[in-house]
């Protein structure tokens, strides 16, 4: 909650470097991102995530997500109890009202 769609698709342009968001949209070095919101984490077929995204046990919301970019290592230490997990993403976004809307922005690929 908290995020603007609108402002959120200006942010994904970081994303795109590595991630698609249509329907069918192709697997770059990071999973398709049609409708992530809603859909267990590190099950896109055809991806091969890190062991710690595929030891996770979560649904993505938009809260988890923003979460999750601001340092995706951390967030799945944090979630899985690993310290030693290493996301395979190691793109981080600091900003907390970008995380926000970017994550508002992907709730609309559903
Ligand atoms: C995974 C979002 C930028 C590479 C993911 C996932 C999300 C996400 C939600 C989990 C997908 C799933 O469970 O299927 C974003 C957003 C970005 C961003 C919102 C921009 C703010 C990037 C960039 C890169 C990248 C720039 C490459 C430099 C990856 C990779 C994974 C991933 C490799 C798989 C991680 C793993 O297996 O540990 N991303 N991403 N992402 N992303 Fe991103």
């Amino acid at each position: 909650s908290g995020g603007d769609a609108t402002k959120g698709e200006t942010v994904f342009k970081k994303c795109k470097a590595c991630h698609t968001a249509e329907q069918g949209g192709k697997n770059k070095v990071g999973p398709n991102l049609f409708g992530v919101v809603g859909r267990k984490a590190g099950t896109v077929a055809d991806f091969k995530y890190s062991k710690g995204m595929q030891a996770l046990d979560l649904t993505w919301d938009t809260g988890l997500i923003a979460t999750y970019v601001e340092n995706p290592t951390t967030f799945l230490r944090d979630q899985t109890g690993d310290a030693k997990a290493k996301s395979k993403m190691t793109f981080k976004l600091k900003d907390e009202q970008d995380r926000k809307d970017v994550a508002a922005y992907l709730a609309t690929f559903k």
